[in-house]
């Protein structure tokens, strides 16, 4: 074949900076022009202005928003804060699917745009700060706010939340949280999480530190937890060498709300800006106190005040436009939470009974109360009500037009299951079992509306969910099981009883439509899983919900799992598709400091369909302890049947350091690094082995 004639290949980029960044306000920040107008604003501000600056303005929300800081007299509005991380927690919104479903995705590109449309919701409701992305990782499945977050990597942690933050603060400022080591729920006032040095920098908090450094992300909330036994909102090493000294962080902190305060001038010294959501710890009367006392100066509150008048000139809060608020779960944002949704569902098993077919005759069932229950995931502060939700069984009744959809209620006699040619049940979790948990809300509520969840003893369903699923399985031809919820479930005392399985997550307003157009084939899954499923709990590290003292290592999730050797039920990274795909070709061109890295992707089936290619490094003869591999790169690949397309990723020299706590600072090491591409953690047939002498860098 002459050049000529050569088909060239679709090519794809795997994480178009210029694309995710656009638009991002906090990018586009003139800081030596903010830095005068701010210090000419501080000189005349009196003291009492100045505390004003630092606490929010009252203890509940109005119309879901808390104010903080602003000034009438300076002419600056105040902060507008609202939840949160599926959508804006304020009157009706677009629920989107939460972001561990999101981050199922691997598609940035789609974050960025699930961000730029929650931003413009909040931004349309008068708000002007977002109480998200959560980016606390994913240490161990059984957090009950693992909805709320996007991985158990911080590498894809870091990508999706970038992509969010970018998106977001095209509108509105952002605010990660919680910093940091926040993931264990009902013990979170209280439990120190401890951990080391290394372990800290490189698995805790790189996300943390992409979201400032890459997105320039506002602002930050402190975590309610002690790292190391001090807690989070009074930590110098967390506020103040870590955020500012080391990641040169300028926007504020805020604490988190209710016990996330916990003194005055050790919490001001440490860094914390504004304590939310109202005033105790900074009030006037203790900080002039501790003024007085000599335990607090004034410079600490002009340099934390200064922070929190920063953003606000920045930003420009008081002439930030106000957006039509038709915008508010208009079209577009529906169409996009249905996207989001279909991309998401993970297929986990497909014994040749998925996509099905809407063809006269057809008889299919759907089973379960959770089919015809609105699920959108934990009722705590990531709590978004819509206008209207499509149900697993409204999603199905608007699309079959052809076959016959029966329903029956768990309680149902289902006996006659056997009648039909398909019987698809809907299990999985809801509030009740899993999400954030708010003590007194759990005590005066016990059967309303409000926040149950905490955090999960167990992965296993719920008895009366397991029944059903068995009662299914034991009298239906086929069996497809859709199963809801935020982390990973135990699947393996009944997985060989069903045909299909598709892991939905909580799938947001639009989820029944996206359910059905996977199910029959409008479009393949391509959703791959952001936490390992083990095959129980014993495989990953001890686990208790009550715990006040928990250890960080190196090691969680598939980190642990590779480590001890052990086959998870579902690895991370993993996902099947309607139709097959082959990747050859690798290339790899070494530049002054990063790898490029190109693989072509061809979809061998008959279907269109998303190949996810994750790149994984292994550090193989390192002086120091390193966990088998980790992922450091991936791309989404969308092709028609037939198609190819050359795929490229960068992986930067950046990504390929270890923390070296003696140092106190990362090291690139003279060792050998694999470099691996493939489908999942546990399926990577490429390979391109690498020499660093400490100088250049050899194929080997
Ligand atoms: C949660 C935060 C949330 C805040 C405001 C806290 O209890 O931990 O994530 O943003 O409440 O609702």
């Amino acid at each position: 074949m002459s050049w000529q004639s050569q088909p060239l290949n679709k090519r794809i980029v795997a994480f178009d900076k210029e694309l995710i960044h656009a638009g991002n306000k906090g990018l586009a920040i003139d800081h030596e022009e903010v830095a005068v107008e701010v210090d000419a604003l501080m000189a005349t501000m009196t003291l009492s202005q100045k505390i004003n600056q630092l606490h929010g303005l009252q203890p509940a929300s109005i119309d879901g928003f808390y104010y903080a800081g602003g000034d009438e007299e300076l002419g600056l509005a105040p902060y507008k804060m609202v939840d949160g991380p599926r959508g804006a927690r304020a009157g009706m919104a677009t629920a989107f699917p939460v972001a561990i479903g999101r981050a199922a995705t691997f598609d940035v590109e789609l974050e960025r745009r699930v961000g730029l449309a929650m931003g413009l919701e909040v931004a349309a409701k008068g708000g002007n700060v977002i109480l998200a992305p959560t980016i606390n990782l994913l240490r161990h499945p059984g957090w009950g706010r693992a909805q709320e977050t996007y991985s158990e990597d911080p590498w894809h942690m870091g990508a999706m939340a970038v992509a969010f933050i970018s998106g977001a603060q095209n509108h509105v400022l952002t605010s990660p949280k919680h910093f940091a080591l926040n993931n264990l729920e009902i013990t979170r006032f209280d439990l120190s999480a401890n951990i080391d040095v290394r372990s800290l920098h490189e698995v805790y908090l790189p996300h943390f530190k992409r979201s400032i450094q890459e997105a320039a992300a506002a602002s930050v909330m402190s975590a309610y937890n002690k790292m190391n036994d001090v807690y989070c909102g009074e930590h110098p090493i967390l506020l103040t060498d870590i955020l500012r000294d080391d990641w040169g962080f300028t926007g504020f902190v805020e604490s988190d709300w209710f016990l996330g305060t916990r003194s005055t001038a050790a919490a001001i010294d440490a860094g914390m800006d504004i304590e939310m959501p109202s005033t105790h710890w900074y009030s006037e009367e203790n900080i002039n106190e501790a003024l007085a006392s000599g335990e607090l100066n004034e410079e600490a509150i002009h340099r934390n005040a200064r922070r929190v008048v920063y953003q606000n000139v920045a930003w420009q809060i008081a002439d930030m436009e106000v957006p039509d608020e038709r915008v508010v779960e208009c079209e577009e944002h529906i169409a996009l939470a249905r996207e989001v949704a279909e991309k998401s569902f993970v297929l986990l098993k497909n014994d040749k009974i998925l996509p099905l077919e809407d063809t006269p005759g057809l008889k299919v069932a759907l089973v379960g109360d959770l089919a015809d229950t609105v699920n959108l995931g934990d009722r705590g502060s990531s709590f978004v009500t819509s206008s209207e939700v499509s149900t697993p069984l409204s999603g199905l009744q608007a699309f079959i037009k052809h076959a016959s959809l029966h329903y029956f209620r768990s309680d149902d006699d289902l006996t006659r299951l056997g009648e039909f040619d398909i019987c698809i049940v809907v299990a999985g979790l809801t509030y009740v079992e899993e999400g954030e948990f708010i003590p007194t809300q759990q005590q005066e509520v016990e059967e309303g509306e409000l926040a149950r969840g905490g955090d999960r003893e167990t992965f296993a369903l719920p008895d009366h969910q397991r029944f059903l699923i068995d009662t299914v399985a034991g009298v239906a031809k086929k069996t497809i099981v859709l199963l809801e919820g935020g982390s990973a479930i135990q699947v393996t005392d009944w997985l060989d009883k069903v045909d299909a399985l598709l892991m939905l997550w909580y799938p947001g307003r639009e989820g029944g439509h996206a359910i059905a157009n996977v199910l029959f084939g409008n479009c393949s899954p391509s959703g791959k899983l952001p936490v390992s499923f083990p095959r129980s709990m014993d495989q990953l590290m001890p686990w208790d919900v009550n715990s006040l003292s928990v250890d960080h290592s190196l090691l969680h999730g598939y980190r642990l799992l590779d480590h001890q050797d052990q086959e998870p039920a579902f690895p991370f990274g993993f996902g099947m598709s309607y139709t097959t795909f082959d990747l050859d070709g690798l290339q790899i061109e070494r530049t002054a400091d990063h790898f490029n890295v190109t693989v072509s992707v061809t979809n061998t089936g008959t279907v269109s369909g998303v190949e996810i290619v994750q790149l994984y490094v292994s550090c193989t003869d390192s002086t120091v302890f390193r966990v088998p591999k980790e992922l450091k790169g991936f791309g989404r690949a969308e092709l028609e049947a037939g198609e190819t397309a050359d795929l490229e990723m960068n992986l930067g020299d950046e990504d390929l350091r270890y923390y070296d706590p003696e140092q106190n600072g990362w090291v690139l090491e003279s060792c050998s690094y694999d470099l691996q591409l493939g489908v999942s953690s546990r399926d990577l047939p490429l390979s391109s082995g690498w020499l660093f002498d400490g100088v250049e860098w050899q194929p080997v």
